[in-house]
């Protein structure tokens, strides 16, 4: 029968045999797969294993912590973190189109990663080890949609980050390649991860530069970094987090709109919510959540947030609307 102990021990005794006395890289997105992927690695094998996370800086306030404390914390595992904000956001000046701004995230994000992934094998080759393999956290229904095939050659083009080079000389660790979403935050759950991590609701690659509507820049990031920051905290406070699949908070950074605050007139930007109840993303529908969580979000975030004078609700299902906006 199935139990999560006895996956735990199967996957940890497979990957031993696989990887031997060889070296490992892991590459963490802070989505829940690829930290339960690690996780499992990282008990199997310790310190063989190095994971690499890219900060593209178009992550929500206190992920990239997450990762570096929580995850740390709780697995011991080593992490290099590449601080690359810089770099995305020179890349996407200028940039509104939002294929664009998805092509531009996803190479420069394969270009830092490659680096990074180059750096430690330069590390580990001066000390005379070898990094052989690269871990994936890899899912049943990945597998399932890409064909069924196993081993290097049929690599599900990487849905975090559009896809890893054809080239990779590593041989790849998946330990979860049999497991369902459901059956990955239990195995995380047992790896003693956080619940901030196992029960993280699907968030973009692309991360908050598909949730600015227009060009992203850094102010344009804090202020959806607030204002995101505001509705989770509410939407969690009002007990909605398993409800809700997913919550984008949309910045309308071309739109703007007249308002009154005080005694004055302002002219800012609004926000869009977009709570959506779904089984599988492929469809979804808006949530009728309660009035007062929405009252509370709008609230604060006008009062608190510079610059955002209007909160508006998206109560479109998909299709026809995407769930998120770009
Ligand atoms: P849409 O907007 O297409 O989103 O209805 C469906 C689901 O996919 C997520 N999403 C992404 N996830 N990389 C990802 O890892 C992406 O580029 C990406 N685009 C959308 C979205 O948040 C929703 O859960």
């Amino acid at each position: 029968t199935w139990t999560t102990t006895s996956v735990v021990e199967e996957q940890v005794a497979a990957i031993r045999a696989q990887v031997g006395s060889k070296r490992a890289i892991c590459g963490l997105s802070g989505g829940v797969d690829s930290a339960v992927a690690a996780a499992l690695v990282q008990k199997a094998i310790g310190d063989q294993l190095t994971c690499v996370y890219v900060d593209h800086g178009l992550m929500r306030k206190g992920e990239t912590e997450q990762v570096e404390k929580d995850f740390v914390a709780a697995t011991g595992v080593q992490l290099k973190v590449v601080d690359a904000a810089e770099r995305f956001l020179n890349a996407l000046k200028g940039v509104s189109d939002p294929e664009q701004k998805r092509k531009i995230i996803g190479r420069e994000f394969i270009r830092v990663f490659e680096q990074a992934q180059a750096e430690l094998v330069a590390e580990a080759g001066a000390e005379g080890e070898e990094v052989a393999f690269l871990v994936q956290g890899t899912l049943y229904p990945d597998i399932v949609e890409s064909g069924g095939g196993t081993g290097t050659a049929n690599i599900k083009s990487h849905h975090n980050v559009g896809g890893l080079p054809d080239d990779i000389e590593f041989e790849l660790v998946e330990p979860l390649r049999q497991l369902f979403k459901d059956e990955v935050r239990m195995v995380g759950s047992e790896l003693g991860l956080p619940d901030e991590i196992v029960h993280r609701q699907p968030f973009p690659g692309p991360g908050l530069g598909i949730r600015i509507v227009g060009e992203v820049t850094k102010d344009r990031l804090d202020l959806l970094r607030e204002a995101d920051a505001i509705a989770r905290e509410e939407l969690t406070a009002a007990g909605l987090d398993r409800e809700i699949w997913q919550c984008p908070v949309v910045l309308l950074a071309d739109v703007r709109s007249v308002g009154v605050q005080g005694d004055g007139r302002t002219y800012g930007h609004p926000i869009v919510l977009r709570p959506v109840s779904s089984e599988d993303a492929m469809t979804a529908d808006w949530t009728r959540m309660p009035y007062e969580a929405l009252a509370r979000i709008s609230t604060r975030i006008t009062n608190e947030v510079a610059d955002v004078n209007r909160v508006v609700l998206d109560v479109t299902s998909k299709p026809p609307g995407t769930i998120e906006w770009e």
